[in-house]
């Protein structure tokens, strides 16, 4: 039998009621909050890619799913949405309209890492940008929102892990007085961090490896580091954090595995999750836009691990299936020929119907009702026919009431609780 790939996974019928609840939970929030969905293609040129997440990362060097494509050279299944949502800024000038643009996407990306619980090769993202502005107090918005998020779904493991990366003025002096530490430590760093180490040292401080963590064990903080700019914009974020009343902590060995960051990032962590401990991550890019050939403008963002959030979630979260509200137990052709016009009418009411299209007896048919849980059934048969009035049960209460052919679907409609 053909199974599906390693590091994918199908969602099963039982299981998408909760991503749909998270996913309407969640635009409905960003949109009170003033984000536009905005949809992004999967595939993008491999440069787009390389050159915003940054050649030196986990991502670009060994976790792409790229391919040639004729003439246009090399494709990539998007490993993040962020690059593909500058690229669409830039390309539609949408910053000509108005450079402050909040856009939400959500979909599957894709990396090659080693699956494992809670990390998969197809996995699905909700993101959230914002181009254009440069105030503090928009970095504080946008984990106020993330955190709230969290709130409404009633997600309680999860703590704010802060850090300022600094900027192109500060972080230069940081990564030189690293690298001389790492210096020290030449020889026993893994292979990753000793390749790494002159361009990227930021992500030994980030490396599990004992031998790598030892070697940063004494690292300075790059708080410690910051210019007078970007140590205010901190400052600022904090305490608008802090007047809202919500907990983070610092963790200045937070380093994120994409190169485009500047000033504030953040993970959402969890302890319920095992080794992946991130369930959303995200921070500034203010130099990305330009970079990618657009206008100087801000940006920051996040992006929320959709399938963690799920685990998570599934731990604790009631089944939310649709309930049969009906069945109804045809018996005759003529009733079946009735009953079935009947459902469909009840179903562009909302009302949810069922019926056995087979020959099968009362009894096995009450049979079928019970096994689908129905809240009520509606009972056709020759003889209600000829009465001319259908009975419709309550199967918690057992209560019936008979209900005339003539306006049945109304009838119906009368007698069942009110839906929301
Ligand atoms: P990221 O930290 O690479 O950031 O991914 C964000 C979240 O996606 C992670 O915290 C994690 O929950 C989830 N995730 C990542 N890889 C996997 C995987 N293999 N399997 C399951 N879940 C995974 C970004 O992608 C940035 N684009 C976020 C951002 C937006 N920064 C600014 N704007």
């Amino acid at each position: 039998m053909i199974q599906l790939i390693r590091g994918f996974k199908d969602i099963l019928p039982g299981e998408t009621a909760l991503w749909q609840k998270i996913e309407e939970t969640a635009k409905g929030l960003f949109e009170d909050f003033g984000y536009s969905e905005i949809r992004l293609p999967i595939l993008e040129q491999t440069e787009l890619f390389a050159r915003s997440i940054g050649e030196n990362t986990d991502i670009v060097e060994k976790e792409m799913y790229t391919f040639p494509d004729g003439r246009r050279g090399l494709i990539t299944l998007r490993p993040e949405a962020t690059a593909s949502a500058v690229r669409s800024y830039i390309q539609h000038k949408m910053y000509g309209k108005d450079p402050v643009q909040k856009l939400y996407t959500v979909g599957p990306m894709f990396r090659r890492e080693r699956p494992q619980k809670g990390r998969y090769r197809q996995f699905y993202q909700i993101d959230a940008e914002v181009f254009g502005i440069e105030s503090p107090h928009i970095d504080a918005q946008i984990i106020f929102m993330l955190v709230s998020l969290f709130k409404r779904l009633d997600v309680s493991d999860v703590n704010v892990h802060l850090n300022s990366l600094g900027c192109p003025c500060c972080r230069p002096k940081y990564k030189e007085a690293l690298i001389a530490l790492i210096g020290k430590a030449e020889g026993e760093l893994c292979s990753d961090c000793a390749r790494r180490k002159d361009k990227n040292p930021l992500r030994v401080l980030d490396c599990k490896v004992p031998a790598c963590r030892e070697a940063v064990a004494n690292a300075p903080s790059i708080l410690e580091y910051l210019c007078a700019d970007c140590d205010k914009h901190f400052t600022v974020v904090k305490s608008a954090l802090e007047k809202q009343g919500v907990a983070y902590k610092i963790d200045s060995n937070l380093v994120r595995g994409l190169d485009y960051y500047t000033r504030t990032i953040f993970e959402i962590q969890t302890t319920s999750l095992g080794a992946q401990s991130a369930v959303a991550g995200g921070g500034r890019y203010d130099g990305l836009i330009e970079a990618l050939g657009g206008p100087s403008q801000p940006a920051i963002g996040f992006a929320i691990g959709f399938d963690r959030l799920v685990e998570i979630m599934a731990q604790s979260s009631p089944d939310l299936s649709r309930k049969l509200d009906l069945f109804i137990i045809a018996v005759g052709e003529k009733a079946k020929d009735l009953g079935y016009e009947w459902g469909c009418e009840l179903a562009l009411s909302g009302v949810l119907s069922d019926m056995d299209m087979g020959d099968r007896s009362l009894k096995s048919l009450m049979k079928r009702a019970d096994k689908l849980k129905a809240a009520n059934v509606l009972i056709v048969g020759d003889r209600e026919l000829e009465e001319g009035a259908v009975t419709l049960r309550n199967m918690g209460s057992r209560d019936q009431v008979s209900i005339p052919l003539d306006g049945v679907v109304e009838g119906i409609l009368k007698a069942l609780p009110q839906r929301d």
